[in-house]
């Protein structure tokens, strides 16, 4: 029989053997938290098409705890309300609350630089998990953690208080941040925003650090670092690539619908210089949505079978259709905005700079807008006004 201490402390050595985990304070939470109690009543694994519930219950214990030391992100609800311990047979749904990977989380928590008496605020309780390892760190009364699902923060709070930790687990609207406990030394987000909300800013002390993922896309996402300055902005880097469901109230609807339809009228027709294609890779997804926040990019197929993709930006009314001839691309804009025209030059901009990685992105918050930028490339700036 497996013996779920010997699995956390294999865990440990595996995150430490991979780089991520390196404080002593944070290895013995690792060492020390139940990951397994905080996946009750079960998870979905990922089949592909379909997520096929399994449960504490309904497992080999060995089994069980084999899964929970996996060093995978585990789901944990579907569609925002969908448990395993709910279904017998494989669903489909999108995973709406999920156990993140042991590694990102330690990643992050490693990155808040924490030293004791630190107040933190979580934004994403999800299992209460990441919670867990935070207070075993800093001391219960050091975290707070908000969670949005109502449903999903009463299973963690269980949980949290289960393994001994008597929290603050807050049921609300993590993008308002909890004012009730502010300031904080550190806040973290374990979901992935449009933008950092101010908030958070507000309520971070001077020198402080708030981390969290910004993007609206499944991929081409950054997670930004940001030391709160004593004038109420911040500054700070991309530090790398980071996937994460997106916040709730900001997940956009699919665009959906007859989509030549609604791309019928177009203001104008060129070639690319640029494949619509590189979309598709993380760096030229994450400038993209720089360059024309809130757009969405869809992949189609016209009746022949030859590839179509899409820029859609349902509030700016605009779209650009992109048809492929050969290797070669036409794209057709309509709107009051060029969505491709500014892609395009940022990219080429990029290119131009010898294409950089994510984490030489810069950026800067104040309460009226956000500003990113590469350094040495002019052009590569863009600043987002907070109507
Ligand atoms: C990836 S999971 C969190 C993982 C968690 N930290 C863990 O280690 O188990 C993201 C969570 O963010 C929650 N969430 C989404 N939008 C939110 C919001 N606006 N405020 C607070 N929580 C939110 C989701 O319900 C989900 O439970």
């Amino acid at each position: 029989m497996t013996d779920p201490a010997s699995e956390r402390r294999r865990m440990a050595a595996v995150l430490v053997d991979r780089g991520v985990l390196k404080s002593p304070r944070l290895r013995a939470a690792v060492e020390s938290v139940p990951r397994e109690q905080f996946l009750r009543p079960g998870v979905f694994l990922d089949e592909g098409r379909t997520w096929r519930p399994v449960t504490a219950a309904g497992t080999d214990p060995d089994e069980w705890l084999r899964i929970a030391y996996s060093v995978d992100s585990l789901t944990t609800q579907l569609d925002g309300r969908l448990t395993a311990g709910q279904v017998g047979v494989s669903v489909v749904g999108v995973p709406t609350s999920s156990s993140t990977d042991p590694a990102t989380v330690v990643d992050m928590i490693e990155a808040l630089d924490l030293a004791a008496g630190h107040r933190v605020l979580e934004v994403g309780t999800g299992t209460g998990y990441s919670t867990a390892l935070m207070c075993h760190y800093l001391g219960e009364d050091n975290v707070t953690t908000v969670e949005v699902d109502p449903q999903v923060a009463a299973r963690a709070d269980a949980a949290l208080e289960a393994a001994g930790f008597s929290t603050w687990t807050v049921t609300g609207d993590g993008l308002l941040g909890h004012p009730y406990r502010a300031p904080y030394d550190r806040v973290i987000a374990t979901c992935a925003v449009r933008r950092i909300p101010y908030v958070w800013i507000r309520q971070t002390k001077p020198g402080g650090i708030v981390l969290g993922t910004v993007g609206s896309w499944p991929w081409g996402t950054g997670l930004a670092k940001l030391v709160v300055g004593d004038d109420g902005t911040a500054d700070g880097v991309i530090v790398g690539r980071s996937p994460f469901m997106q916040a709730r109230a900001q997940a956009m609807a699919p665009v959906a619908g007859d989509l030549s339809a609604r791309a019928a009228y177009a203001d104008s027709e060129r070639r690319t210089r640029v494949s619509p294609l590189v979309l598709e890779k993380w760096m030229p997804a994450f400038l993209t949505q720089l360059a024309v926040p809130g757009t969405q990019f869809v992949r189609a197929t016209r009746g022949d079978g030859s590839p179509l993709r899409y820029l859609f930006d349902p509030e700016k009314e605009s779209f650009a259709e992109f048809l492929a001839d050969g290797e070669s691309w036409t794209v057709r804009q309509g709107g009051p905005v060029a969505l491709w025209d500014d892609v395009e030059r940022s990219l080429v901009a990029w290119q131009d700079a010898g294409a950089p990685e994510i984490d030489s992105v810069r950026l800067r918050v104040t309460p009226a807008s956000h500003s990113y930028w590469i350094d040495h490339a002019p052009s590569l700036r863009w600043e987002h006004r907070i109507a």
